[in-house]
């Protein structure tokens, strides 16, 4: 069995973020949402894993190496640019040749991982096998309607009107059957080779697909909210450790690690928080479900429920909620009148101030 693992894509709703970066590389508990999926398969026992690149390849390319670190061989296949799920198994072929393989979209994540369905898909005589799961807004996701027999009557990729609850989570398995069926597909209106209309073509021609749900915690951390639920699904077992400097001024509780090099002096660390290497916390608060990434330093500040990549600061801000913070931002408060909101922020970003 191989692994086809998708890290091209828009990530348009991931901007301004992905606008320089790989959404798939987006930390996670300060960790890249790929890795998790990464080790996944490395733990389902599958070694060989080809990975679809884009725009961001280079940086997935310096994050993922040969794979050795995951103790994987990885081969990366570049996609010109993001045609669709399928177009990533029809470039895949030469790659693929006539394995059984599960696809894994880079951006998901699953708390269980995938062994038991790679078992169970080992174990079937099945062609294709999704995952579903019920979902609060399916318009957002792949969804598929069911008979009364639990068979698959129908599948339609972001609906406008979904006709069921059910989302098909990012990770499916296939036998070679699929070659067939990304051939003979054409282009939905939006333009994309859609892997829902594959796997109809594989119902439709008599070939067996299975779906059967998930139980454990899955999302597709496209979307903010989803990423700091992922944030905060982590956080909540992490273990903690404390390898930087924390000051008699200062008071920790609960889950928190604090990693090597990181400085907390004169703050209220509430945890599950991580605090990445070499950052400085002073006289601030990090309350609970916060990932602090490395080389930051928050001043005079009070934060939660957030994701702050490498090397930004903050200074004299409180207090900060439910907020992704990219790459080398600073965000101060100035004593200058009048008393305005000075900004100067990418394309697509979004802000809410409170007052
Ligand atoms: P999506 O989240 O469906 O698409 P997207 O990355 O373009 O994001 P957005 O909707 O925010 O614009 O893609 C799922 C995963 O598959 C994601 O990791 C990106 C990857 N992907 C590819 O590698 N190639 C593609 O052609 C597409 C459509 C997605």
């Amino acid at each position: 069995m191989k692994a086809l693992v998708l890290a091209g894509g828009k990530g348009t709703r991931l901007r301004p973020l992905t606008h320089t970066s790989a959404k798939q590389l987006v930390p996670v508990a300060n960790k890249p949402v790929l890795y998790y999926g990464l080790e996944a398969i490395r733990n389902a026992g599958i070694t060989r894993v080809g990975v679809i690149i884009g725009d961001t390849g280079h940086e997935v390319r310096d994050a993922v190496g040969d794979g050795s670190m995951f103790g994987l061989d990885v081969t990366y296949i570049p996609q010109e640019a993001p045609l669709g799920l399928a177009h990533c198994v029809l470039i895949a072929r030469d790659f693929l040749e006539d394995d059984p393989f599960v696809m894994y979209l880079g951006d998901n994540f699953l708390i269980d991982g995938i062994t038991d369905l790679v078992d169970a898909f080992d174990a079937a005589d099945h062609d294709a096998q999704i995952l579903l799961t019920k979902v609060a807004e399916p318009q957002f996701y792949g969804v598929a309607e069911l008979g009364p027999d639990g068979q698959i009557v129908r599948l339609e990729e972001k609906p406008e009107h979904p006709r069921s609850d059910l989302a098909i989570v990012g990770v499916y398995t296939f036998s070679p059957a699929i070659h067939e069926a990304v051939q003979a597909i054409k282009p939905s209106a939006r333009g994309e080779l859609e892997i829902t209309d594959a796997i109809k073509w594989l119902i439709d021609t008599g070939h067996r697909v299975h779906s059967h749900f998930v139980n454990g915690y899955w999302r597709d951390t496209g979307r903010l909210q989803d990423l700091l639920e992922c944030n905060r699904i982590v956080l909540e077992r992490i273990e903690p450790g404390v390898m930087g400097t924390v000051d008699r001024l200062s008071q920790t509780t609960g889950r928190v690690v604090i990693e090597q090099g990181a400085v907390v002096e004169n703050s209220i660390v509430h945890g599950p928080v991580v605090i990445g290497p070499d950052t400085k916390i002073i006289s601030s608060y990090v309350g609970p479900f916060t990932s602090i990434g490395p080389n930051c330093m928050l001043q005079d500040s009070e934060i939660e429920n957030s994701i702050i990549l490498d090397g930004s600061s903050i200074h004299g801000v409180s207090r900060i909620a439910r907020s992704l913070i990219g790459r080398n931002v600073e965000v101060n408060r100035t004593s200058r009148l009048p008393n305005t909101h000075q900004l100067m922020v990418g394309d697509h970003s979004k802000i809410q101030v409170s007052s």
